[in-house]
């Protein structure tokens, strides 16, 4: 199974990304994500055993002994740069909080021999797929027009174990665990 964890969004957010990826859609030809795929990714776990998912779940619990946080969602960007794109995304501003939400996910998995993320966690809604050249130039314009793209404030209070599948145009995820935040103290 292909895995990895991720924050879903909530249907206000979805509703001005669709809104969002309506205006831009019609300046360029390339692989606009389906609403139901957006997400932000705090762990590629990649592939893993089926028969191992007790000890996954083991593994990922503690780390939701958290308090909720607030993220931001704005701003448009490319990976790795805009003069030749891959990714148009929209940015995830969620402070210290957020990165240890992914650094204690990466520690927790690298204890089960999961490779350590080695780039800089850049918390991030992939928008579209750039996978071959086409014309950017009205999109380029467009995205800088709808600067800085301001979607909307959430509190996360769960993260999801996803497993990526591939699909006919796009891959699909399925959410396979929730990990709702509980703080230390709290009885259930
Ligand atoms: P992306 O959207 O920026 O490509 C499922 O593939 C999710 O895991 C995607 O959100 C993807 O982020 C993320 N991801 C992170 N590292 C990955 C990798 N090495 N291969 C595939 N997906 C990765």
């Amino acid at each position: 199974m292909r895995l990895f964890t991720a924050i879903d969004l909530p249907p206000d957010v979805l509703m001005r990304l669709e809104r969002l990826i309506s205006a831009l859609r019609p300046e360029a030809l390339i692989h606009w994500s389906p609403l139901d795929n957006l997400h932000v990714t705090t762990k590629f776990i990649g592939e893993w055993p089926e028969s191992r998912l007790e000890e996954l779940h083991e593994a990922l619990s503690p780390v939701a002994m958290r308090e909720p946080f607030d993220v931001d969602v704005k701003d448009l960007g490319w990976f790795p740069h805009e003069r030749s794109p891959r990714v148009l995304w929209v940015g995830v501003h969620g402070g210290s909080r957020l990165g240890d939400l992914a650094r204690h996910t990466d520690e927790r998995l690298l204890q089960l021999g999961i490779k350590k993320e080695e780039r800089e966690f850049s918390p991030h809604l992939t928008l579209a797929r750039i996978k071959s050249p086409v014309p950017l130039r009205r999109l380029r314009d467009k995205v800088q027009e709808m600067q800085p793209a301001e979607l909307g404030r959430f509190a996360v209070s769960h993260f999801t174990l996803f497993r990526s599948e591939p699909g006919s145009n796009a891959s699909l995820y399925r959410k396979l665990r929730n990990y709702t935040f509980e703080s230390a103290g709290a009885t259930s």
